[in-house]
């Protein structure tokens, strides 16, 4: 008899656990309210990447001049942006379909709670109920809605609404300088508004490494970013047509004034309407407390993604969607959760996997660093992208990679090459060990290997 499975939530979780559950012989049910594909697709990162990448080419195209492309009249069709990001996840989308309809997922269209342990209420055009032996909760997560005078005002949004704009604003606030806020900041100072980001920590991009943070603040800063650290807004007012921020710091309090206010304070796990209580499946603080299988306290329930709220990143759900259903199936899983990389699509890019050098040391790790300025990498200087630097943290005794972080072009593609030497547990030796191609940016990772062991080749000895 077939295993029966039912998912809900199409995310970058739930409809890659459908298709590895069915690749491995279930009859599989998803259920999804919305949009198959999720935040991710519909309104995450597919989309800030699509209208990422033409900010950053018309920034690119505005420095032609100077490598030999005479461009007049530039300037960015806003429209046909955002057409043209509606384009780019219509066609994913519907690529997500297909591979469901050609895998036979039977998608029910509706909202889904659980009736009981193996029971799913489905609320659609009809309302249904069906039933499994295994259920994989995928329902993502929701943006943190703040509560503060004006926070209801209609240029009060975020980063849903920020994507479809109906202009490209004069004048952006941002509260919340994490991933979210930092490419939004990316996206709309490389096209013309004036931003300005409010951060309450002292730092933004709190789990970065901070030599990474020190090079990207620098560039949006030259790029007419403000940034505000330790500073708290307090209330948006409507005044005469624009917004006015208060914010505060030291108990001093500054009044902004913005097109648009952003919030991006952080996302939850959008688990309030799954009635979870009623199976009796533990949660923290909404979050579905799981196992290293992503097993709840209910056999036959498991829960992966941002609803888990362990690593909010999709390829982290598509991960724990695939070792999810694999447990659940019978069959042997990996995940390994401490490398899980983390990519940011600022200009340029940021990504890392493994430990921070903040980390190492308050671990007590003895370990050696090597960091290899991408000012010494050809492909790098050819492309005009030379101000980043890759940095590898290696345990001092065998120089096992414990950590590897990027800041420059294609760190994202990048990071692939730390992760998987990082799960074979390369050493600095192993990576050096390895030919890279030439002229490429890879090259940048061998000579932080380089950097750890002794010197970089393409790098005078001892220079910054
Ligand atoms: P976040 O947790 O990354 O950052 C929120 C920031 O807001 C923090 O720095 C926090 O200190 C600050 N903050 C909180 N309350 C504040 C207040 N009242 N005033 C000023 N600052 C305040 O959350 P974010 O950026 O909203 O992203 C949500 C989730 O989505 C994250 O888990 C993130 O990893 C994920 N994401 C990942 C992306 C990627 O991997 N490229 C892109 C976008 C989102």
């Amino acid at each position: 008899m077939k295993n029966k499975i039912i998912i809900i939530g199409g995310g970058p979780g739930g409809y890659v656990a459908a298709i590895r559950a069915a690749q491995l012989g279930a009859e599989v049910h998803l259920v999804e309210g919305d949009k198959i594909g999720g935040t991710c697709l519909n309104v995450g990162c597919i989309p800030t990447k699509a209208l990422l990448h033409t900010a950053e080419l018309y920034q690119r195209v505005l420095k032609g001049p100077t490598i030999g492309l005479d461009v007049e009249g530039v300037r960015v069709n806003w429209p046909v942006l955002l057409k043209h990001k509606e384009k780019v996840v219509t066609r994913l989308v519907q690529g997500v379909q297909g591979l469901l309809k050609a895998n036979k997922v039977t998608v029910h269209k509706g909202y889904a709670s659980l009736k009981d342990k193996h029971t799913v209420k489905i609320e659609g055009s009809t309302t249904k109920t069906i039933s499994a032996d295994k259920i994989i909760i995928s329902t993502g997560s929701v943006p943190v809605h703040l509560r503060f005078p004006g926070s209801q005002l209609p240029g009060v949004i975020d980063s849903t609404a920020g994507l479809s704009l109906a202009e490209i604003p004069s004048s952006l606030i941002i509260i919340g300088g994490g991933v979210i806020g930092t490419e939004f900041a990316a996206l709309y100072s490389s096209l013309g508004t004036k931003v300005t980001v409010v951060e309450m920590l002292p730092e933004i991009l709190p789990p970065v490494d901070g030599q990474l943070i020190q090079v990207i603040k620098k560039e949006l800063i030259d790029q007419g970013v403000t940034f505000l650290t330790e500073t708290k807004m307090t209330e948006v007012k409507e005044e005469k047509a624009e917004l006015a921020v208060k914010v505060v710091k030291d108990q001093k309090e500054q009044e902004l004034r913005g097109q648009y206010v952003l919030v991006a304070v952080g996302r939850k796990p959008n688990t309030a309407k799954l009635d979870l209580e009623k199976v009796g499946i533990n949660t923290n603080k909404g979050a579905i407390v799981v196992d290293e299988n992503f097993a709840t306290n209910v056999p036959g329930i498991y829960a992966i993604g941002d609803c888990n709220a362990l690593t909010m990143l999709a390829h982290a759900a598509s991960a724990q969607g695939v070792a999810a259903v694999e447990h659940s199936l019978g069959h042997k899983a990996h995940y390994n959760n401490k490398l899980i990389p983390y990519c940011i699509y600022t200009n340029p890019e940021i990504a890392g996997v493994g430990l921070t050098e903040e980390q190492a040391r308050e671990q007590g790790i003895a370990y050696e660093v090597g960091v290899f300025p991408l000012a010494g990498n050809g492909k790098s200087v050819i492309e005009g992208c030379e101000k980043g630097l890759v940095k590898i943290i290696a345990d001092k005794k065998y120089k096992e990679i414990l950590g590897v972080h990027i800041i420059g072009p294609r760190a994202t593609d990048l990071i692939g090459e730390a992760t998987v030497a990082m799960t074979l547990e390369a050493t600095a030796e192993e990576i050096i060990a390895a030919v890279h191609p030439h002229p490429t940016i890879s090259e940048a990772m061998m000579e932080a290997a380089h950097a750890v062991t002794g010197n970089a080749i393409h790098w005078p000895p001892g220079a910054k």
